[in-house]
């Protein structure tokens, strides 16, 4: 499965909205998951304080190259060793994606508009689907404890 134009379009249309208010986001994507999901809090015990920031650099590389996402291998790598580590499991990303759809109304008000969420959505469980199936393979090889 592939993403649609017209998605590509719209979340590249958000990189200067990202660019200037992706930190506020993902602060605020922080506060939302970890009131809304306590569990998830656990995992982020050992994060660096400026985690935040690494997690809007990750979504606005992402919008940024989203129709070449070849690019991303790198940081595709560094996540998923990141997770597997921190033992992010499938069940977590719909969190994640609530908890970030959510900041971008916070944060973006009427300037997200229903297009630019449905595109997100669509996008960031393209991301999320493409994560889990690495991750899937990283504790697979794993050995067993
Ligand atoms: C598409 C979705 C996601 C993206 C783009 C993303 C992005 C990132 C990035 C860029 C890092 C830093 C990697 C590094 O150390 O270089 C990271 C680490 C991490 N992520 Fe994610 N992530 C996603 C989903 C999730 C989910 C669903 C969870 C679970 C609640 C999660 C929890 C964590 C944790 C716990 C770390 C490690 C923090 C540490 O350094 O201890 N992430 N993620």
């Amino acid at each position: 499965m592939s993403l649609s134009e017209a998605t590509i379009a719209t979340v590249k249309a958000t990189i200067p909205a990202l660019k200037e208010h992706g930190l506020a986001i993902t602060t605020r994507m922080y506060d939302v998951l970890f009131e809304k999901y306590p569990e998830t809090k656990a995992l982020f015990s050992g994060a660096p304080g400026e985690q935040p920031k690494i997690l809007a650099a990750a979504v606005a590389a992402y919008a940024m190259n989203i129709d070449n996402l070849n690019v991303l291998g790198d940081a595709v790598g560094r996540m998923t060793a990141a997770h597997v580590r921190t033992q992010v499991k499938p069940e977590h990303y719909p969190m994640v994606g609530d908890a970030l759809l959510t900041a971008m109304v916070d944060v973006l008000g009427d300037a997200a508009t229903p297009a630019i969420l449905d595109a997100w959505t669509e996008a960031y469980f393209f991301l999320g689907d493409l994560l889990i199936a690495k991750e899937k393979e990283l504790y697979a090889a794993q050995v067993p404890a």
